[in-house]
């Protein structure tokens, strides 16, 4: 197991399943200690313990990403309790919703609540931490390949992902001189509960950990570079 990360603290949403449960893992493997956000309590204390098996510390922060004014509270928790925090990954997300002309304009609110604002306001109270921190340091958006192009009934959700991409290169230029990493990460399928249901070879899609190795591949990424978005595709069509 390589420590590379030894040191730095993650807060990672949407880590109770799926791609936020593979980055867990993943930067637990590395030697990070991690704050754990989602709703489902008992799957994020059976992340946690795998986390601590691995030999870090782990947290668990149940945390509804729809309640905007819970936020603050939530990283301060980590930052409490775990003495800092130098990696924010804003992994949660939700899809739904359908074509233009037929959607609950709620389905809509309710997901841009989510994927957007959350992101956006989890960044802003995470980030006065991250500049303090002395460890490897960033901000991973987990986006989509719907933040690259569109798709028809997904007018929601690409416009949330085509929100984290763009918020993710203005980010990066707030606080690149101060050396913290931020990329947008745009995955196509991943085999997670997201796409079940879709009639997907599930073999052919990518898999949550290529997207927790993606994560470690942008945090340990040399100091004078910060790959700012990332798309990955499965090799295969699923
Ligand atoms: N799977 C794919 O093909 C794919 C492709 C591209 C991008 N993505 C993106 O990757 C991210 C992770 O997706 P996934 O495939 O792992 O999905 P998933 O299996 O459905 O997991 C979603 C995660 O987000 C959390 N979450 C959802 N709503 C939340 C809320 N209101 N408050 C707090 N946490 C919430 C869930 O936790 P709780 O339910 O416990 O709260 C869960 O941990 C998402 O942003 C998704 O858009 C997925």
């Amino acid at each position: 197991m390589s420590e590379n990360l030894k040191g730095s603290i993650a807060f990672i949403t949407g880590a109770s399943r799926g791609i936020g449960r593979a980055i867990a893992l993943g930067l637990a493997e590395a030697g990070c200690d991690v704050a754990l956000a989602a709703r489902s309590v008992e799957a994020l204390e059976e992340v946690a313990g795998a986390c601590r098996e691995l030999g870090v510390r782990a947290l668990v922060v149940p945390l509804d990403l729809s309640e905007l004014s819970a936020i603050p509270a939530a990283v301060e928790r980590c930052v409490e309790e775990l003495g800092g925090l130098s990696v924010l990954v804003n992994n949660a997300g939700m899809g739904g919703g359908g074509a233009a002309d037929a959607t609950d304009p709620e389905v809509w609110d309710r997901m841009i609540d989510v994927n957007v604002r959350a992101l956006m306001h989890l960044t802003r109270y995470a980030l006065p931490h991250i500049e303090e921190a002395v460890a490897r340091r960033g901000v991973i958006n987990i986006a989509s390949i719907s933040g690259k192009m569109s798709f028809a009934g997904g007018g929601g959700y690409c416009a949330t992902k085509h929100a984290v991409v763009g918020f993710s290169h203005s980010v990066f230029e707030d606080v690149r001189e101060k050396g913290i990493k931020v990329c947008a990460i745009c995955p196509g399928y991943v085999n997670t509960p997201m796409v079940e249901g879709r009639g997907l070879d599930l073999a052919k899609t990518i898999q949550p950990e290529d997207i927790a190795r993606t994560v470690r591949f942008v945090l340990e990424f040399p100091e004078t570079g910060c790959p700012t978005e990332i798309i990955v595709r499965p090799q295969r069509s699923p």
